[in-house]
């Protein structure tokens, strides 16, 4: 230590505190933004015309196809690129085989076409994945014995789903079910049937995780506590390089965009998914990471604005493109000012 008339030290000459002295001079070295054009807004549809309000996430609320639209054209007016729709269906369209998946009326068709002919513009993303409409809750078809998510047989519903939300004009389809082989048996299905323009974004690495519980209580897709559990295809929280092996697979068969999710517990992932690929990667804030935060912020524990936008700020410094969150419209509101 050399301390100087007036406390200073000669020898510290990196002092990179230097550049935090004022918001002109960090905003001069910031490293990483959010855009408007980052966010994906995911949307609740039922067949209901009221909405209903999903309690376990606050300012979520399972929309009318009327009050769909209205937030189609919010979408729209505030510079989002994308939304997300996810259906509820009513519990007595719903059977083991999700056979109202691949029914031309069913409200997720209806929704998209809609969308898509009031703002042809805006992407529509949509899940390719069982679960809004089996009675048991799982992403695919149950084995003869109901001890098992049948891999193959649910690829194969997986396409005729995939090409039915293609049809419906939907821009982008998500398989968010894990199995095994469907990027590539979605790819070929969509490209026979003539979409070869429909993008699909996959969830690559999808874990078998706690925090899709509110998403589950909004979609009415909880799975029974006798159940075999999603971890019999999600992946396990606990493994990183699957989760690199997981997304090369998808990239080589054929998709154009990989996902990981959840995105704020798994940071280290988007970060390894990121430096192993090329491929743009999206990350998914899910139900329970919003839920989170809005719990804390109620309960005077958290400022809500700044945890919202650092826990964004976060995925998108990990490395994430885009990022899918509930609090897109409010973050893209924001950005405007
Ligand atoms: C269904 C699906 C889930 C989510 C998106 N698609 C739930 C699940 O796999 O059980 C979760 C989204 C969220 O929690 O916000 N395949």
């Amino acid at each position: 230590m050399r301390l100087q008339g007036g406390g200073v030290d000669l020898s510290i000459l990196q002092r990179p505190r230097r550049l935090r002295r004022s918001e002109n001079l960090r905003r001069l070295v910031r490293e990483t933004r959010l855009h408007t054009s980052d966010l994906i807004w995911p949307l609740f549809v039922h067949a209901r015309d009221s909405d209903e309000p999903v309690p376990s996430m606050p300012g979520v609320s399972r929309h009318g196809l009327d009050s769909l639209l209205g937030a189609c054209e919010e979408a729209q007016r505030l510079g989002i690129p994308a939304v997300a729709v996810f259906p509820c269906i009513e519990a007595s369209l719903k059977n083991a085989e999700g056979s109202h998946a691949h029914e031309e009326s069913n409200l997720l068709y209806r929704s998209v076409r809609e969308i898509k002919k009031r703002f042809p513009e805006l992407l529509v993303i949509t899940d390719v994945a069982l679960d809004p409409y089996t009675s048991h809750g799982h992403d695919g078809l149950l084995s003869p014995n109901g001890d098992s998510v049948e891999n193959d047989t649910t690829v194969e519903a997986l396409c005729r789903l995939a090409v039915h939300e293609a049809a419906a004009g939907a821009d982008i389809v998500a398989p968010s079910d894990m199995m095994d082989g469907r990027v590539g048996e979605i790819r070929r299905a969509l490209d026979v049937a003539g979409f070869q323009e429909t993008a699909i974004m996959s969830y690559a690495a999808k874990y078998s995780s706690a925090y899709y519980g509110p998403f589950r209580d909004a979609v009415g897709s909880k799975i029974g506590q006798d159940s075999i559990g999603k971890a019999t295809y999600q992946m396990d929280p606990a493994n990183a390089s699957e989760a690199v092996r997981e997304v090369l697979l998808d990239v080589e068969q054929g998709a154009d965009i990989v996902m990981v999710k959840p995105a704020g517990p798994y940071l280290d992932i988007i970060c390894k998914v990121r430096d192993a690929v090329t491929t743009p990667l999206a990350a998914y804030q899910v139900s329970g990471e919003y839920a989170q935060i809005h719990a804390a912020a109620q309960l005077g524990w958290l400022d809500y604005e700044r945890t919202r936008d650092e826990s964004l700020l976060a995925i998108k410094r990990a490395g994430a493109d885009m990022i899918l969150t509930y609090f897109a419209p409010e973050v893209a509101a924001r950005l405007r000012h």
